[in-house]
Formats: C-alpha cells, sequence, structure tokens
C-alpha cells in the first residue's frame, strides 16, 4: 500500500503573484532561469509525481539544487506545495498534506512523521535524553514516560551510556545517531531524512548507513532519504527517484538505474559507481548459446551479487549457468560478461 504520494507537485518560492506567474510560465514550458528572470519566483520542484510504498526507502538523489529537499520538506508542510497533492496514508484513507487544516498538519507532525536534519539540529543547552524526549514532551506525556521511551530508542542507538552528556560532548556520528533516536522516539511511521550522513567521515557514515538498515530491518519505517551521492542512494534505497534541475528524470529500483539510466545526468552519476556493489547475475548474463553444455552443478541464482560471481570466476574458472527459481537456465555469465560489467558494458554497447 501507497504511504506517500505525490501527485503532479510544483513548488514554486516567491510573492503570490510571482508564483501564479511562475506556474503559468511552467505550464508553457518554461525553464527554471526564464521563470527566475521573467517573474523572480525560484522553482524548487516541478511536476513530481512518485509512489512511496510502506515499509519502502526511497532516495531522492540529485545534485545540489535539484530539489530534493524542496519535495522532501511538502511531506511535513516544512515547504507549502504550490500546486498539485501530497497524499500520506491516515487511518483507512489518506490525507492531502497540501491541502489539510493546521490541526491535522500538527498531528501528522507530532504523531506520524519524523525528520532528520543534516546538521544534527540539536539543542545544545539540553542533555541528549531531553533532546531526544523533546517530541515526547511537546506530546504531554510524564517524565518518567518519556525517560523509558528516550533510553530504550538511545539503547537502540548505542548510545545509552551517553544520555546525561550534552551534544557538544559528543563525535559528529554519534550526534547523527541522536538525531535518528529522537525522530524514532515518537514512533512516527514516516521517516524524512535529509542529507542524514553528509557532514560525515566516509568510514562513520559507511557504519551509520548499515546501522540504519539494520534498524529498518525490525522497525519497517516507511523512508524517504535525500542523499547527492549514487553509491549512498544504492546502498540503502529500496528505490531511488533521480532529481535534475526539480523534476524527477527517472526512478526505479538500484538495479534498473545502473543498467538502464534515463539520460545523461543520470549515466554520468552511474560513471561513477563501483558495479560490484549493485550488479547481480540477472543484469550481466547473456543467452546461452545453441547446443552449449551447461553444467548444473556450477548453477547460480538470479540475484547472486557480482562480487560472488567474481570469486567463482577467480576460484573455479569457465562459465556459470543462471537458473531461476524453478530451475529454468535463463542464461550463462563467463569471463566476458563479468569484464562487461566491470567497464558497464552490455551486449557490446557502452552505457
Ligand atoms: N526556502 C526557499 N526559498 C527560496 N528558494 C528556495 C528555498 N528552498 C529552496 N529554494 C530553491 O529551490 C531550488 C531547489 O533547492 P533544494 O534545497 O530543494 O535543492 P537540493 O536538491 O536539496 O540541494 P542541496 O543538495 O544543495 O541540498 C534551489 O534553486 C533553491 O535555491
Ligand atoms: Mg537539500
Amino acid at each position: 500500500m501507497d504511504a506517500i504520494t505525490f501527485e503532479h507537485v510544483d513548488v514554486v518560492f516567491g510573492n503570490r503573484a510571482g508564483q501564479k506567474a511562475a506556474l503559468d510560465l511552467i505550464d508553457q514550458g518554461a525553464d527554471r532561469s526564464k521563470v527566475l528572470e521573467e517573474t523572480g519566483a525560484v522553482v524548487g520542484v516541478r511536476d513530481a509525481t512518485l509512489c512511496i510504498d510502506e515499509g519502502e526507502i526511497c532516495v531522492l538523489m540529485g545534485l545540489s539544487g535539484s530539489g530534493k529537499s524542496s519535495l522532501l520538506r511538502c511531506v511535513n508542510g516544512l515547504n507549502t506545495v504550490s500546486r498539485g497533492k501530497v497524499l500520506i496514508a491516515d487511518s483507512g484513507g489518506t490525507v492531502d498534506v497540501a491541502s489539510c487544516d493546521a490541526a491535522t498538519l500538527r498531528r501528522l507532525r507530532t504523531d506520524r512523521i519524523a525528520m532528520v536534519f543534516q546538521q544534527f539540529a540539536l539543542m545544545p543547552w539540553r542533555t541528549i535524553r531531553e533532546n531526544v524526549g523533546l517530541g515526547l514532551e511537546l506530546r504531554g506525556l510524564s517524565r518518567t514516560e518519556r525517560d523509558r521511551l528516550v533510553d530504550e530508542k538511545l539503547a537502540l542507538v548505542r548510545l545509552d551510556q551517553w544520555a546525561d552528556k550534552h551534544p557538544h560532548e559528543l563525535s559528529g556520528g554519534m550526534q547523527q545517531r541522536v538525531g535518528l533516536a529522537r525522530a524514532l522516539a515518537t514512533d512516527a511511521d514516516i521517516l524524512l531524512m535529509d542529507e542524514p550522513f553528509s557532514a560525515l567521515d566516509p568510514l562513520i557514515r559507511e557504519h551509520l548507513q548499515e546501522e540504519l538498515l539494520d534498524l529498518q530491518r525490525s522497525l519497517k519505517k516507511t523512508i524517504v532519504f535525500v542523499s547527492h551521492d549514487l553509491d549512498e542512494a544504492l546502498k540503502i534505497g529500496t528505490h531511488i527517484a533521480i532529481m535534475e534541475g526539480g523534476r524527477i528524470v527517472q526512478y526505479g529500483r538500484p538495479e534498473e538505474i545502473v543498467t538502464q539510466p534515463a539520460n545523461d545526468y543520470v549515466r554520468a552519476f552511474v560513471g561513477k559507481v563501483n558495479p560490484l556493489n549493485v550488479l547481480c547475475a540477472v543484469s550481466l548474463m547473456r543467452p546461452a548459446r545453441d547446443g552449449e553444455d551447461i553444467d548444473r552443478e556450477r548453477a547460480v541464482g538470479l540475484d547472486t551479487p557480482m562480487r560472488e560471481l567474481v570469486a567463482l570466476a577467480r576460484d573455479r574458472g569457465g562459465t556459470f549457468p543462471v537458473l531461476d527459481g524453478s530451475g529454468t537456465v535463463l542464461g550463462m555469465i563467463g569471463e566476458h560478461e563479468i569484464y562487461d560489467g566491470l567497464l558497464r558494458r552490455r551486449s557490446g554497447d557502452a552505457l
């Protein structure tokens, strides 16, 4: 079931008259710079349509200024939607964040949607426990009840020993885990994460990505995650929406993005990722040749990761049949297919 649906969302920043003029220009097909020049309004997002399933991690990826934060912030009403709908599944029906009343928006923000920011956004004068408990305090929970929930979440992010410290006593990675604990404390089922790990060192960052994936296996939240790094997007996203100039130019599963980039912009990102981390047998295989010897003892599954196939090829040499669940041979993988994968070529064509 869809947890969040964006329907033809435009976000335009500017005064009322500027916004109206900008939307008219957008409808005439004007680009961002023309809209800015003629109306003074800035186009953050244009015509974004996207369905995010419950329990999915959808990554919004793109260059700086492509509209990722603008789109994300529509979900909790931090940005005003100029046109279109942002539907959130709510008690059997849906609520349109773009047009709901203030009380409904407030309820969604305290009960259903939590956000993790890039720059932690912790209050320096509050202890870690008090920072994490902020949302619960706003909800009016008693101190004992709050502390119980907070300590549980601090344990989840392995910071239970740090509850009485202040933010400046923690490293960046630890502060970001506090931000995550604060978002988890409210039990919101939708998490918005705007480049939560971008300010951190690469190793810490990878570590937190893995922690988030680990947590998600049991929490099963619906997560919208903004990143400008395709490697990060491929690692944590169940789906990826690639944004360029305010538009969603491609939406798909990680493997689709890598094997079938929609345009040169996506291709440029894809060119920089490590194929060993993303490709698997189904996108590397070639059709079996007539009369080709098929040794079922050497068969691999459709979703065998490329890293594993490279190790197999190194240790055993030769070709490997790729089988589906019912045992049908779907293709073959040998040294050449692995080289093509490393060079990101398919059927002899550079991708
Ligand atoms: N509050 C605002 N007021 C005016 N213009 C804004 C506002 N927020 C964003 N914009 C504009 O909207 C466009 C998209 O910005 P946005 O912050 O969504 O990009 P982004 O993809 O998140 O970039 P980054 O990776 O740098 O965070 C930019 O041109 C920006 O100047
Ligand atoms: Mg941003």
